[in-house]
């Protein structure tokens, strides 16, 4: 019910079929931007996406190009002041998405991945939900030169194995996939490539 719920919002066809009053979205449905994200420039298209398909729940794109794990691995990093401005506006999310992401070199272990974690936690609202995933993977034989060959797959790997680890209490919602069509510079999705995110995250979370 929900994706045909969202894509009708996409379309605008809801809008002027139906007053909005009589929407009636159920009281569990998540508040508008409750959910932040932290990621890079990847984390950037699927958020670009998520709004372009109607997405609510989280937050929108913020600048976070470039900013790798490493960037988020201190709590008080520029990259988390940019976090709190978020929350600051929204107010603390319920949820956050963590999305690791690498550049080839130094990539990243899982010792930072749990720092990533922790300070998710820290930075959100007392008991956020935590969702970890990976880069997106792209078609087989097909990487992206940033995280270098094979990077994708090892961030994707770091996610599941939070995922996995029950003393993170992380939840693996499964991995993103870009298309070869839809990337645009060998990394980064196009315009098709970021709604084809976009809608990922809407199955992902709503
Ligand atoms: C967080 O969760 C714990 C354990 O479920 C609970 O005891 C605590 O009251 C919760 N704190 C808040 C602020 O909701
Ligand atoms: C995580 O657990 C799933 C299900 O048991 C398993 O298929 C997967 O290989 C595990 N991944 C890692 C990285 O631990």
């Amino acid at each position: 019910m929900f994706p045909n719920i969202f894509h009708a919002l996409a379309s605008g066809m809801l809008f002027s079929a139906v007053p909005t009053t009589t929407m009636g979205l159920p009281s569990q449905q998540a508040a508008d931007h409750s959910m932040g994200f932290i990621g890079c420039s990847m984390g950037e298209n699927v958020a670009q996406g998520y709004v372009a398909v109607g997405g609510k729940r989280m937050w929108g794109p913020y600048g976070t190009g470039a900013l790798v794990v490493q960037s988020w691995t201190n709590s008080n990093s520029a990259a988390w002041q940019k976090f709190d401005q978020q929350a600051a506006q929204y107010g603390k999310p319920d949820t956050v998405w963590v999305q690791i992401c690498i550049f080839a070199n130094p990539g990243a272990t899982y010792t930072e991945v749990k720092q990533l974690i922790a300070n998710a936690r820290s930075h959100a609202a007392p008991n956020a939900t935590i969702y970890i995933t990976g880069q997106p993977l792209y078609d087989p034989g097909q990487s992206c030169f940033l995280a270098g060959q094979g990077g994708a797959e090892l961030t994707d790997r770091l996610a599941q194995q939070a995922g996995n680890d029950s003393t993170q209490g992380a939840i693996y919602p499964g991995s993103f996939i870009l298309h070869q069509a839809e990337v645009q510079d060998g990394c980064h999705a196009n315009t098709a490539g970021q709604q084809s995110l976009g809608k990922q995250a809407m199955t992902f979370w709503g």
